[in-house]
């Protein structure tokens, strides 16, 4: 499904630059969710932003499907932008505090479907919030009248929406209550089982991780380290790096056993 081939990225800040991205590849497969694991500025965020085509990378490649998107003219770019959606550690900066719930995931029902208008929309919508565990009838509300976590919910409903190949989530639930960690993991869970969906899941939080991927990809340095099935990295890590991760956090891994 997407492939990310010996990808490379330095950012230059006067004299210095730092490599944030070092001959970096993976794949996910269809219907997978590839955790990609490691400790702040190790460049996670960074290949999420290749992988979406906000950043370009120094050389390496970006294949989604059959298409080599890192070989793409920008214009072309743009019309594969939906096949990718994002989720964000904090839904209350991703969502507009001035748009209702429904004006913003109708919003991203017509990015795919421009037509979609009056009661089709609202029935699509409330079938999106059900689909993320909301009631439907909230559709009118604001974010600033939901929790943090139905928060996030909403924006894995409009993440949903357009029907992307895959979601990146980066972080979705670093901001969270350990409460309301695991609810969010199981409805990705849920979703991955129910609609197939393909994730890239990103955290510095291996129990998490673990938790939700079927393979983990660990990062150090801009690297992937080691890479593996979730139950052998959390198990049998190979590096002591990945023991270090594991022995620093503690808070899920109960419940990932
Ligand atoms: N736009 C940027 N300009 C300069 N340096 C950056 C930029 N974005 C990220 N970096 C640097 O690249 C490294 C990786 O950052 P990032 O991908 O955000 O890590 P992570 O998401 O794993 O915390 C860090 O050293 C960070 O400071
Ligand atoms: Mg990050």
């Amino acid at each position: 499904m997407l492939e990310l081939q010996n990808i490379k990225k330095t950012f230059h800040k006067g004299r210095e630059s730092v490599v944030a991205v070092d001959d970096v590849s993976f794949e996910i497969k269809s219907g997978e969710i590839l955790g990609l694991v490691g400790e702040s500025g190790c460049g996670k965020s960074t290949i999420s932003r290749i992988i979406m085509q906000l950043l370009i990378p120094d050389s390496g490649s970006v294949t989604l499907g059959d298409v080599n998107l890192t070989a793409l003219p920008r214009k072309e770019i743009r019309r594969h932008r939906l096949d990718f959606q994002m989720v964000f550690q904090d839904p209350y900066a991703s969502l507009n505090p001035r748009q209702t719930i429904f004006s913003t995931i109708g919003e991203a029902l017509q990015q795919r479907n421009p037509g979609l208008k009056g009661e089709v929309l609202r029935k699509r919508v409330g079938e999106l919030l059900e689909t993320v565990g909301l009631p439907a009838n909230q559709m009118q509300r604001y974010p600033h009248e939901f929790s943090g976590g139905q928060r996030q919910r909403i924006a894995i409903a409009r993440a949903l929406a357009p029907e992307p190949r895959i979601i990146i989530a980066d972080e979705p639930v670093s901001a969270l209550d350990v409460s309301i960690q695991s609810q969010i993991l199981n409805l990705l869970r849920k979703l991955q089982q129910e609609l197939g969906l393909t994730m890239l899941f990103i955290s510095h939080d291996l129990s998490v991780v673990h938790y939700l991927a079927d393979r983990i990809a660990v990062m150090y340095g801009g690297k992937i380290i080691e890479h593996g099935k979730a139950s052998q990295i959390f198990h049998e890590p190979k590096e002591d790096y990945t023991r270090k991760l594991l022995s620093s956090v503690p808070v899920l891994a109960k419940l990932a056993r």
